[in-house]
């Protein structure tokens, strides 16, 4: 499931050891002959939830001192935004706890967890995709992963939306690059970028404009 993060400029990131992703699988902790993880609910209900003991177990494996800051993937968490990000970038070391089924035994969060976090008002089958969008994410903003540039001139870096891109050809199916942009005058290019930065914030995110 987690194959993306080893493809484009977060695998290139890895090789180069720039940033470690371990995938750690739970099932393996479970104690259960069959490896069980799951059992049913108390009180009643559908679905599945996770047991607290492969999770304890695999949770006090891999960060035994409690050293990684510890998330779960959680619908009810904090919404992850570009401040959760950077935030979460200045740590050393992440664990990202992935739940399943109905979720989690509430006692693990208690026990375990010290911060839960959701990537959204939407229910998905798993924490697999919240993790991997978290690691993408925070993975851009390690020293080298990608030019600084990049992190300071885009969507949320000041509380804005990113200006319009364009490349060649200067002119495609009638539509031209705007003049501005091929002008060479750098502070007219600016000029122009945040304008336009502003203009795309009020239409698509008015929200970000009052925040
Ligand atoms: C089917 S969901 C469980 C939903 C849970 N019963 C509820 O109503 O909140 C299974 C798992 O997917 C993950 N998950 C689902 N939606 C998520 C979201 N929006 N953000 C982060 N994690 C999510 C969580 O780890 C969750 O335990």
């Amino acid at each position: 499931m987690f194959a993306p993060l080893n493809e484009s400029i977060i695998g290139r990131a890895q090789k180069a050891g720039k940033v470690e992703i371990c995938v750690h699988d739970i099932r393996e902790y479970s104690t259960n002959k069959h490896k069980k993880c799951d059992d049913y609910p108390f009180g009643g209900g559908a679905g599945m939830v996770m047991m607290p003991q492969p999770v304890y177990d695999a949770i006090n494996a891999i960060d035994k001192c409690h050293t990684a800051h510890r998330i779960y993937t959680s619908p009810r968490g904090k919404t992850f935004n570009q401040s959760v990000v950077q935030d979460l970038s200045k740590r050393e070391h992440l664990l990202i706890l992935c739940g399943h089924y109905e979720g989690l035994d509430e006692r693990i969060i208690k026990l375990c967890i010290d911060e839960e976090i959701s990537i959204g008002d939407f229910v998905l089958t798993g924490g697999e995709l919240p993790a991997m969008v978290m690691a993408d994410a925070v993975c851009r903003y390690v020293d080298g992963v990608i030019a600084s540039e990049s992190l300071t001139e885009e969507s949320f870096a000041s509380g804005m939306l990113e200006y319009p891109q364009y490349t060649r050809p200067q002119e495609f199916i009638g539509e031209k690059v705007p003049e501005v942009l091929v002008s060479g005058n750098h502070a007219e290019v600016d000029k122009w970028r945040r304008e336009k930065s502003i203009e795309l914030t009020k239409k698509y995110r008015p929200d970000l404009i009052k925040n």
